[in-house]
This record gives C-alpha cells, structure tokens and sequence, in this order.
C-alpha cells in the first residue's frame, strides 16, 4: 500500500522547512529518496526521511514496509543510491567502516550479542575510539557494571538491550540507530527498555523503528511512516497517534491503547503484526 497523498498533505503543512518565525532544527540526517535495489528486487524506491539532532524520531510502518532496510542503507550494509546527507556529509558513497566513522551507531534487530561472552567482553568487542566512554555507559546502565562477568546469554531481554546501546554510547556517536529494540520482549521488559532509550536519547540523539506504538508515544516527538518500501507519512508522533483513521491506515492498528500507561502495564501492545490488526483495535 502506498499512500502519497499523506505524504504530500504532510509536506504543504508542517514536514518541510519552518514556518515563518518558528525556525525549525536542521535534521542530523536527512534522506532524499533513498532507494535500494537487492537482487534485482526494488526493496526501498523513494525513502525520504529527516531525524532531529535531539531526541528520539521513529520509524514506523508494518512488517515488510522496509525499515530495516532504510537502516541497513544507512549504515552501508546494502547497496543503496539517493541522499543521505548526515551533518552535512554525504553517506551515499561511503562504505561501511566509514559511516560507522562518522558517528553512526547501530543496534541492529537481532541485537548482535555474543551470548556466550561476557558483558564486559561484549562492550570491549565494540571499542571503536582510542578512550571508550566507560563512565557514561556505567553512570546511564549501572547493571551493566554489576553484570561484567555474567555471561550476556543469561541476561534479561531489558539488559541485553542495555548491552547493544551501551555498545553504541562507547563510543563517541553522534546517533544511534535502534532496530526494534522491544521486539520479542515481554511487557514488563519492554518498559525497562523504554526507560534505557530514554537515557541514551539524553545524550545521543535515536532512530528508533519500533512498532510499539505506546513506546514510540512516549519516546519520539517526530515519525516516519513507510509503506512498500517508500515513505508515506511525516510528522508529529502524537498528531498520528491521536488520529485513529490514518493511525490504522498507515500502521495496521488502532492508536488508541498505545497510552503512556500501556508501556508500563504493556496494554499498548502487541502492535506489531498485521495479522492481528482486528483482534488488537476490537478490544
Ligand atoms: N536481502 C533481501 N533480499 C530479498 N528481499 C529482501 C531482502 N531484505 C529485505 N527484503 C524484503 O524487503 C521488504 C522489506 O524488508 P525489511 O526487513 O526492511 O522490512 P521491515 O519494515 O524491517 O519489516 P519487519 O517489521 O518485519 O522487521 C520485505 O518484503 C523483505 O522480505
Ligand atoms: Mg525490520
């Protein structure tokens, strides 16, 4: 499904540049049509995407809208043409190793934690910077520093997730890109990880894709909504999340359970599959 009108409607109101006297923040990293062609296949065919330098910014959109892709594009992990210009530099040309350079932090979907390695082995793994913020990741996580010996397999799916941020906040970043850190947690966890986004985003600005919606509420001031590979919808988080119509046109579900409570009670979720749409907005 695809949905320009959105987009356009978005970008004659609020999207594109400030409105006069309201100067809005240069976006860190800004995307213009982003595309990518894997195998032949067209996975992503016009992506356009800002991220504020600040905060958190969500990337919405349902399974298989291309999320992980547009994150893989950015960190050079697939091949990739269109814009992506990050505090003025042009990532499109660049490999991996050197976006990573530039600042870039990743925690991918699947966390990429070595389960059996320890959590202090898997933070020295990520040491990229000559003088790895030890003090930063141990004063936002403190579990992380009682937890050095344990081996990451055995901890929580919260503190696992506190690793793979941590990883990113070692080392000098300038963003952090968040593939669906909730993702298979339960919901009391999924509010412990709310909470260790929430730290990081004090010091590093996050793009968060997530598909649960009361997290992103809560977290992310600005979204971006794709479908079928482009991007559909612009805007403020809780102007969608507010509109039940386009909520449940653009993701798939109904927004009116994803309140700042249902994190902590995990109420809000799932709202992730597509098959469940009916059964998740009929309760
Ligand atoms: N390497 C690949 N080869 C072929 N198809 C791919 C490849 N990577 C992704 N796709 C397809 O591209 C589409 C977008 O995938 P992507 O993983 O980016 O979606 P997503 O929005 O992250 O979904 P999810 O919510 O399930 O994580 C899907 O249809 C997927 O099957
Ligand atoms: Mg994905």
């Amino acid at each position: 499904m695809t949905d320009d009108s959105s987009l356009t409607r978005h970008r004659e109101t609020a999207a594109d540049g400030p409105a006069p006297g309201a100067a809005a923040p240069e976006p860190l990293l800004a995307l213009r049509d982003l595309r990518v062609v894997i195998d032949g296949l067209h996975i992503l065919h016009g992506v356009d995407l800002d991220v504020a330098p600040t905060g958190v910014t969500a990337l919405l959109g349902r399974n298989g809208a291309g999320k992980t892709t547009t994150a893989k594009a950015i960190m050079g992990l697939v091949p990739r043409t269109g814009n992506l210009l990050f505090d003025g530099v042009e990532l499109a040309g660049l490999p991996t190793h050197l976006v990573v350079r530039q600042g870039i932090g990743y925690a991918p979907e699947d966390r990429g934690i070595f389960a059996g390695l320890t959590v202090a082995e898997n933070l020295r793994l990520a040491e990229r910077d000559a003088d790895p913020a030890y003090d930063l990741v141990h004063e936002l996580f403190p579990e992380l520093r009682k937890r050095a010996r344990q081996a990451a397999g055995t901890l929580s799916g919260g503190q696992q997730q506190m690793v793979a941020i941590g990883r990113t906040l070692l080392n000098r970043n300038r963003l952090i890109i968040a593939d669906e850190p909730t993702k298979g947690l339960a919901p009391k966890i999924v509010s412990e990880v709310a909470e260790v986004l929430a730290r990081a985003a004090e010091r590093v600005p996050i793009l968060l894709v997530e598909q649960n919606l009361a997290l992103v509420r809560r977290l992310a001031g600005r979204c971006t909504v794709l479908a079928d590979g482009r991007t559909v919808h612009r805007g403020d988080t809780a102007d969608l999340l507010a509109d039940e119509e386009a909520s449940r046109r653009l993701l798939g579900v109904g927004s009116r359970r994803a309140s700042v409570a249902d994190v902590q009670s995990g109420a809000g979720e799932p709202a992730r599959p597509v098959e469940s749409a009916t059964e998740v907005t009929s309760t």
